[in-house]
């Protein structure tokens, strides 16, 4: 086989759910000098923080700012907030074919690209914010919803006068509801508990290290040059529950498609995507640093490709292999308490 990438300079309509064309391409890089991204060391070590502490919320704060500014620039500017929600409906729902391969769409969800696109996403929307808020030391923050004390939709998205809000939420899972991590029973197995903050912290454990035991269960199943989407059965242990079900807990079922968060096109228009990302990111850490898991080796993982804007708005392409490790590309989690390790269903 060999590395997959998208071909980004000649994105296409997406499809919503029902086949429903919706354009979501980025501004076309064409004709743009488009760079590779080069790891470099960077000066400074960012810490994302949990959203619902008290050092979180004061960082909850300037991330508020940070989508106020992004709201605010011409729809033309791939740093504007749409176009930002936008790369994840391109990403996911068909705005890419392979590169060579003009009849087979780019997905990065079901697949070992799970993990590694997310991550790269939200480093340059992470460099976006920091750029608007001339705020270097600006990290994003994360939904801590593996510890009980976070297992609710953090205040400062549910203030409707914030940027941070979304109205297209399921109404009934406002705080202080507590989130359902197997919402809609993905994963079957484990008993449902009277106790959802208990059922929670049992699912965390089985799918951080009973379900996650090889880097194909944890990350995914491989995704190379001219393979058919991937389905479900691709997906990691922690993709598909809680990835999936955090998402399908928090849009609105009221909607056609459980928008925003419940689906691929619209799910990066609610900012608390991005805190949900981060944890899932923070846990691709936990895996590695805490639990001993192992990355691929194969270099057709490695080599797999991206396109973004960055902070300049300049076209960049970035690897897999350059975002393995967390702190070269800037940023750690803080280092929290993690309740599930020793809640062995
Ligand atoms: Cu790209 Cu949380 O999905």
């Amino acid at each position: 086989g060999s590395s997959v990438s998208p071909d980004y300079l000649n994105c296409v309509d997406a499809a919503k759910p029902d086949g429903a064309p919706i354009n979501c391409c980025p501004t076309s890089p064409a004709g743009m000098e488009i760079t590779d991204y080069i790891p470099s060391p960077t000066a400074i070590t960012r810490v994302r923080l949990p959203a619902h502490t008290a050092n979180g919320r004061d960082n909850m704060v300037k991330y508020r700012k940070a989508v106020d500014l992004m709201k605010q620039l011409p729809a033309s500017d791939p740093r504007s907030f749409m176009q930002q929600a936008n790369v994840h409906c391109a990403y996911c729902n068909g705005g890419y074919n392979q590169e060579g391969y003009s009849n087979v769409r780019f997905q990065v969800h079901r697949s070992w690209l799970f993990f590694p696109f997310h991550r790269w996403y939200l480093y340059f929307y992470e460099r976006i914010c920091r750029k608007l808020l001339q705020d270097e030391t600006f990290a994003l923050p994360f939904w801590n919803y593996d510890s009980p004390s976070g297992m609710e939709i953090p205040a400062m998205f549910n203030d409707s006068s914030s940027s941070l809000y979304d109205r297209l939420r399921n109404q009934d899972h406002l705080p202080p509801v507590v989130v359902d991590l197997n919402w809609g029973s993905f994963l079957t197995g484990i008993s449902p508990e009277k106790n959802q903050i208990k059922y929670n912290l049992n699912l965390m454990y089985k799918q951080m290290i009973t379900n996650a035991t090889t880097p194909r269960l944890f990350f995914g199943q491989p995704y190379r040059a001219g393979d058919e989407t991937p389905t479900r059965s691709g997906s990691g242990s922690i993709e598909i529950a809680l990835h999936t079900t955090i998402h399908a807990w928090t849009g609105d079922p009221k909607q056609p498609f459980t928008e925003d968060m419940g689906t691929f096109y619209a799910a990066a228009r609610d900012p608390i995507f991005y805190a949900h990302h981060a944890n899932i990111d923070r846990l691709w850490n936990i895996w590695v640093d805490k639990l001993g898991g192992k990355v691929f080796r194969d270099p057709d993982w490695l080599d797999s490709s991206f396109m973004f804007y960055n902070e300049e708005a300049k076209p960049m392409i970035v690897k897999v292999k350059d975002c393995l490790d967390s702190t070269s590309l800037g940023y750690i989690y803080e280092d929290i308490e993690i309740p599930w390790l020793d809640a062995k269903p």
